[in-house]
């Protein structure tokens, strides 16, 4: 049984034709539009293309922000321009035929639980560390949705008390000390003090932006500034995941996105500040973290398999 799942990125539309194992038979990527027309256009022209050269049972759509119970409405989505807009109705026009809307880190979490890293657990939490900061989780084997159908933004758990703004509209949030963009904020600080911040200085772009690939490099030669930066990015993942296990008790963290590729370096740090910031850590059972397996095709794999047991 093949079902389509698309999933809607900051910079690109990622959609597959997906069978139930969860392989991706045939794939399909355009740049994300800005205008938001544009975008549906482009989800519904991906999805008719996809469906006519396969049979398909079902179509999911992934997207970034607060969905409403009914899987219909896109309420807020903190860093695209979206305010209670009927999302699956636009795509369900253009597409002639029902589709399943799912929160992109939801649908990405229950792909890697489902065909990747969540292999052998029932109670798993997944981070993506992109753009933003999305969480997903599986409890008992069941993608918790709560009762407005926003369950699992575990990116805005207040980290720090008055911190940085966030496009929630609050303060502090994990999203703003643990994403991709936090990652840059902190390295673009180190850039500026001499000596430590050498390496990650030369690194930066015109825009003062260090590239994903030049930060893995030089985490990878081990330089202090870059590894500074990795660290202070993990110790807010990490004990952000301690007060996660005080509420959901997983066995599984299963850590994606970009920020992810930077793998051990990230993980080994994040571990050493989850177990010092656990609740009545001396001896109890600690979860396990691991890097995502499915990549950048989690949340279309995952929406596609969503689309198809909702029905
Ligand atoms: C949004 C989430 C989303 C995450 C990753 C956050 O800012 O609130 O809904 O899953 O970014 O895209
Ligand atoms: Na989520
Ligand atoms: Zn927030």
């Amino acid at each position: 049984m093949l079902s389509v799942g698309i999933d809607i990125g900051g910079t690109k539309i990622a959609g597959g034709v997906v069978d139930d194992a969860g392989t991706i038979v045939e794939q399909a990527r355009v740049a994300t539009p800005t205008d938001p027309d544009a975008l549906a256009d482009a989800v519904g022209a991906m999805a008719l293309d996809l469906v006519s050269r396969h049979e398909v049972v079902a179509v999911g759509v992934a997207a970034a922000g607060f969905i409403d119970a009914t899987r219909s409405i896109m309420i807020h989505a903190p860093n695209i321009d979206w305010r209670n807009v009927p999302l699956r109705a636009e795509f369900e026009r253009r597409i002639g035929r029902p589709v399943t809307l799912e929160n992109d880190a939801n649908a990405a979490g229950w792909g890697e639980y489902r065909f990747g890293a969540g292999a052998g657990s029932s109670n798993m939490v997944m981070l993506t560390l992109g753009t933003g900061v999305g969480g997903a989780v599986v409890t008992d084997g069941e993608l918790l949705l709560g009762g407005n159908g926003t369950a699992g933004e575990l990116g805005h758990l207040r980290y720090e008390r008055g911190g940085h703004a966030c496009g929630c509209g609050q303060r502090g949030c994990l999203e703003q000390y643990a994403s991709g963009r936090a990652l840059q904020r902190e390295a673009r600080e180190i850039a500026a003090q001499e000596g430590l911040g050498a390496g990650l200085a030369a690194a930066q772009d015109a825009e003062g932006v260090i590239p994903g690939d030049a930060m893995a490099q030089l985490v990878l030669d081990r330089d202090p500034g870059a590894l500074e930066a990795v660290h202070r990015v993990a110790v807010a993942l990490g004990e952000a995941c301690g007060q996660f296990q005080a509420v959901l008790d997983p066995d599984l963290y299963v850590i994606g996105g970009g920020v992810a590729d930077l793998g051990e370096a990230l993980l080994v740090p994040a571990r050493v500040a989850y177990e010092r910031s656990l609740p009545g850590f001396s001896g109890r059972q600690v979860a396990r973290f691991e890097i995502a397996t499915l990549g950048n095709d989690a949340g279309l794999i995952g929406v596609a398999d969503l689309a198809r047991i909702r029905g």
